[in-house]
């Protein structure tokens, strides 16, 4: 029987970083791939599938609106548990840190079926920071049968954890496979910019930034946008009503500030080639700027990313008014001071991520009897 891989996505992160794992299983003859969606997120997650022509065969519609960590928990763990015995694939794949990863690998270890998890062994080493992400990343790894893990970092933090060296492999990080793919269809981005001004690209999402430190990081960019005639302001805002709300209200009226919809992934990145500077919180953000040469100013007190931090081309400045205006404001003047972020690096993958965790899977399914 040809055996059955079932690739779990349900945030837009995760369809992005899975896609490209997707596809290389779908072009296995010998390996049938199928896609789950959990639909944590409803139209994020659609937005992506559709724009790399990946359909789910199967959809368990888990949204509701401003969702809690213990509703979404309980409702992806009963979800699933019905879809894994009823598919009842040999292996399970999901990426990343979301609730759906953790309840994921939950869920397989309750009936004993072997999770792979990709971008394995990121770690802050602080449970609440980012918040529920480090918690639900430790959790998956506890119950994960291989670790694809994107860097040499994340490898020595699995092993430091006890993880055997067997059961890890160093394959990339999957968005830089992504990136590629789609840099190169080289998409139009159908917002109207001015040729005049530098653009700023930012997003926003986390949840520990929700409340005051979202409300100075708005006062951060309004300040910016007027005192910099210059530049405008591209800020594709996230649908959580926590955002949303805070930023409409506090930047809807700024007049080199473009509030739009969560951008298809092909225009974000090319938003992102066309940018001076990027500040946001983001972590597939992290990973995708620094290989375009792009400087981010990463609006969280700590990463579980500091490969790029460690190279100088992304900088952490957290969520205070003041350093994120200084911060910005340098890169803006200080032509050395930009250039010295603007190198095009990327520490996070190669482009052949996807190739590795197939190649892994491939070596397993021959291997059994
Ligand atoms: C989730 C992940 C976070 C990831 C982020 C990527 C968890 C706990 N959080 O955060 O790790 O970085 O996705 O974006 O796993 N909503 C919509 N439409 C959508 C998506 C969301 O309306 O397509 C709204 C809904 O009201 C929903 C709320 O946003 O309840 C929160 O969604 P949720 O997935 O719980 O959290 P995110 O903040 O999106
Ligand atoms: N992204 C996108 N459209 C947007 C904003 C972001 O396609 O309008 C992409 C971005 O390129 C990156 C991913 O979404 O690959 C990041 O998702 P998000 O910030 O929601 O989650 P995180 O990476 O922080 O978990």
């Amino acid at each position: 029987m040809t055996p059955k891989v079932l690739c779990i996505v349900g945030t837009r992160p995760e369809a992005i970083k899975m896609a490209p794992v997707i596809k290389a299983l779908q072009a296995e003859k010998n390996i049938d791939c199928r896609v789950l969606a959990t639909a944590q997120h409803r139209g994020l997650l659609d937005q992506i599938l559709q724009g790399f022509a990946i359909t789910a065969d199967l959809d368990l519609d888990t949204m509701r609106p401003n969702q809690s960590l213990a509703a979404l928990t309980s409702r992806l763990l009963l979800g699933l548990d019905g879809v894994l015995q009823s598919e009842q694939p040999d292996v399970v794949l999901a990426q990343g840190d979301t609730t759906t990863v953790m309840s994921a690998a939950l869920a397989c270890f309750y009936l004993q079926i072997p999770f792979g998890h990709v971008e394995a062994g990121l770690r802050t080493g602080d449970l609440r920071n980012p918040f529920p992400e480090e918690a639900n990343r430790v959790i998956a790894g506890k119950l994960t049968r291989w670790h694809f893990a994107p860097t040499q970092r994340a490898v020595d933090n699995l092993l430091r954890e006890g993880v055997a060296a067997s059961d890890i492999a160093l394959t990339g990080n999957t968005v830089i496979d992504a990136l590629l793919m789609t840099a190169a269809q080289d998409s139009a981005l159908a917002i109207p910019l001015d040729p005049g001004k530098r653009l700023v690209l930012v997003t926003s999402h986390r949840r520990e930034n929700f409340g005051e430190p979202l409300q100075n990081i708005c006062q951060a960019l309004k300040r910016l946008a007027e005192r910099n005639p210059g530049i405008q302001i591209l800020y594709p805002v996230h649908p959580n009503p926590n955002v949303k709300d805070i930023a409409h209200r506090l930047l809807g009226r700024t007049r080199n500030i473009i509030l739009c919809a969560p951008l298809d992934y092909a225009p974000f990145i090319a938003a992102m080639k066309r940018s001076y500077l990027i500040i946001s919180d983001s972590g597939g953000v992290q990973e995708e700027a620094p290989a375009l040469g792009k400087p981010v100013l990463v609006l969280r007190e700590a990463t579980e990313r500091p490969e790029a931090v460690d190279l100088g081309v992304v900088k952490l400045v957290g969520a205070n008014r003041d350093n994120i205006v200084e911060q910005a404001q340098r890169l803006l003047d200080d032509p050395q001071a930009y250039q010295a972020m603007a190198r095009g690096v990327s520490p996070y993958g190669d482009g052949k991520a996807a190739a590795r965790i197939v190649d892994v899977l491939r070596q397993y399914f021959q291997a059994c009897p």
